[in-house]
């Protein structure tokens, strides 16, 4: 007889991705109790009444600590992960924290540490792994279909509307430390069991410095493994603001001595041009004509449900809470080394040298 376990869940930032994720846990059969909560006491109410929450405030730990509460989603911006996660593992809370982890090595090794102490179960959105392509791409390194990975390659562009949306919410969240990272994970998960030594990186100034940021235009890195692997990864988050991607346009490509995987990641093969416009998932007061179709980076609405990676992976969560089936999310040791790795490029590429892995702290 499968054991069926009741889910409370907190969520505790209710923006773009909280009310994705929120919306998502509203609809699993398993969920009986939701709280939702926002430094904007106003968000939360609006997003419980949206999807039918039982609680709502603008103090984090009120949902957090709620009695009902079994499971927390902290989906805060990126330089406010840090204190609820730590509040909802002194609890004894089951914890889904978006990416990155955090901004620094100190503050992820505090979660880290009061995660290990408690034996809690913490995972990291990085949810690039529930897009369907690359988690099937990860079934046939592990059944060994491509033999040992002698090298990879990924990259991810983005428009610069999209950058300067990430950098407005915080400075911190460079196109490296918010958006490589994702492929870094990505290829540190195809190549598990080896970790990065060594970054070489360079990067270039352009259209986001001349808009205030001190941000380069585009990034490139050499990623030498314990193994031996090289990996070469790259991210521009300057193309122009109407470039026809609602998301990430990637490729990721895994060379094996038994064979090779070309994952093309674009969306150019699912174009439309539309005269009324498309809006843009994630920027508000912005829309294209002509767009490539499943390029939302967390997915797409379609017949009043929402589809692709981040319902993938908080399916798949929610799945793994009350029926206890494995799942793949990232761990918050992987999400440490992948935050590192990103550190690393930035500091290689300011430095152009190469950088030792590990960081000092
Ligand atoms: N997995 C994905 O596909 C994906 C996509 C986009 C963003 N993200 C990640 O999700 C996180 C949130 O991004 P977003 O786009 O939803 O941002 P957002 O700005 O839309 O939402 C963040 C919300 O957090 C609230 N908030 C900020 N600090 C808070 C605090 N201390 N306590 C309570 N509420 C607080 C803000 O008021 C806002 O409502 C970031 O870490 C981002 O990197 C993941």
């Amino acid at each position: 007889m499968i054991e069926r376990k009741q889910l409370g869940i907190a969520v505790v930032g209710a923006g773009r991705i909280g009310s994705l994720r929120a919306g998502l846990a509203a609809g699993h059969p398993g969920v009986n109790f939701i709280a939702i909560s926002d430094a904007d006491p106003a968000r939360a109410r609006d997003l419980a009444q949206r999807i039918g929450a039982q609680f709502h405030s603008g103090d984090n730990l009120a949902a957090i600590s709620r009695p009902e509460v079994n499971a927390v989603i902290v989906a805060t911006s990126e330089g406010e992960h840090v204190r609820p996660v730590m509040q909802a593992l002194e609890l004894g809370k089951t914890v889904l924290v978006e990416k990155p982890l955090a901004l620094t090595l100190s503050e992820a090794d505090g979660i880290l540490a009061a995660a290990e102490k408690r034996g809690a179960n913490l995972r990291v959105g990085y949810s690039r792994r529930y897009k369907e392509r690359y988690l099937i791409a990860k079934e046939q390194v592990m059944q060994g279909r491509v033999g040992r990975i002698v090298g990879a390659s990924a990259r991810v562009f983005n428009s610069r509307s999209q950058a300067l949306a990430m950098l407005k919410r915080n400075p911190g969240a460079t196109p490296v430390v918010d958006a490589l990272t994702y492929y870094v994970d990505l290829v540190n998960w195809m190549l598990e069991g080896a970790h990065v030594t060594e970054v070489f990186a360079r990067g270039q100034k352009g259209v986001l410095k001349e808009a205030g940021h001190d941000t380069d235009d585009v990034t490139w890195a050499i990623l030498s493994y314990s193994d031996g692997a090289v990996a070469n990864l790259g991210v521009s988050y300057a193309l122009p603001a109407k470039y026809p991607a609602l998301g990430h346009a990637a490729r990721l490509e895994v060379l094996g001595t038994e064979g090779v995987m070309i994952l093309d990641d674009d969306h150019t093969d699912q174009l439309m041009y539309s005269e009324k416009g498309v809006p843009h998932v994630y920027l508000p007061d912005h829309s294209v004509n002509m767009v490539f179709l499943q390029s939302g980076t967390p997915g797409d609405w379609a017949l009043g449900d929402f589809w692709g990676p981040i319902a993938n992976e908080t399916r798949a969560w929610l799945d793994h809470l009350a029926l206890g089936k494995p799942c793949a999310l990232a761990t918050p040791r992987e999400a440490r080394r992948t935050l590192e790795v990103t550190l690393a490029i930035e500091q290689s590429a300011a430095s152009r040298k190469p950088v030792a892995l590990p960081l000092a702290k």
